[in-house]
């Protein structure tokens, strides 16, 4: 039997998939990346938001149409972007081969996984340099190796087998070696457990320490990969 693709597992949970990320421990992953994103000068200029799903980016920061551009393989994600931010720019179409000139994006950025679903990732890596502005910075969220053990994951949830890839640190760094100012940093460890039982705002505290501190020294323990760089000048 032939393998259930990325694109038609996310046309069949798209409907649900926004509801699936509640627990108090996606909010707190939320406010993580979104500051760091901001904070990092992740949201200046042209930014491509690869793998954009249902609009989760712009639901949480307020980039004018004018400077986005969604790209997602999955039509029923498309539109659920779209009808959501109807003045926004969605393009229904795939990483590896994207359909966007050269040196255009200041930014790229790929949030919660999408980069994992990539059939081919050399050549999406070789993609997000040839769309990157020279100097032009990127951040992806891959799933780390432990990732596919965890409860909430949403394929999980709907025991569905995964086609996605688990990323070790290293692996991830072998094929960004073209890009200057590499880093790697795991989010989120034991802060899933830890929010079921402690009140939000101790969980937060708790969850930003174990990033920050632990994130950067053991980055295959942890969930989510964050890798962020830059393309030659
Ligand atoms: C886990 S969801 C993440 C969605 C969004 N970034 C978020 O933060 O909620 C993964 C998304 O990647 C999309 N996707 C999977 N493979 C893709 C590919 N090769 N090119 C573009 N999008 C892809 C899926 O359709 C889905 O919308």
């Amino acid at each position: 039997m032939d393998k259930i693709t990325p694109k038609q597992i996310y046309n069949r949970l798209s409907k649900v998939y926004d509801r699936s990320y509640d627990a108090p421990v996606h909010r707190i992953e939320d406010d993580f990346i979104y500051k760091f994103i901001s904070e990092k000068g992740f949201t200046k200029g042209k930014i491509l938001d690869l793998g954009s799903g249902t609009g989760t980016l712009l639901s949480h920061l307020g980039i004018s149409s004018d400077r986005y551009t969604g790209l997602d393989i999955s039509e029923r994600m498309i539109e659920l972007s779209s009808m959501k931010f109807p003045n926004h720019n969605f393009i229904k179409g795939t990483m590896s081969n994207m359909p966007f000139d050269n040196d255009c994006f200041d930014s790229v950025l790929s949030l919660f996984g999408s980069f994992s679903y990539s059939l081919n990732h050399a050549k999406t890596v070789k993609e997000i340099k040839r769309v990157l502005k020279p100097k032009g910075k990127f951040l992806l969220m891959a799933y780390g190796l432990k990732y596919q053990s965890r409860k909430s994951y949403i394929l999980n949830k709907f025991k569905i087998n995964s086609p996605a890839r688990f990323f070790k640190g290293k692996e991830l760094k072998t094929l960004f070696e073209d890009f200057d100012n590499v880093k790697i940093s795991g989010m989120t460890m034991l802060s899933e457990e830890f929010s079921k039982h402690f009140p939000y705002s101790i969980s937060k505290a708790y969850h930003f320490v174990e990033t920050n501190i632990l994130g950067s020294i053991i980055p295959d323990k942890f969930y989510f990969l964050i890798i962020t760089g830059n393309k030659h000048a």
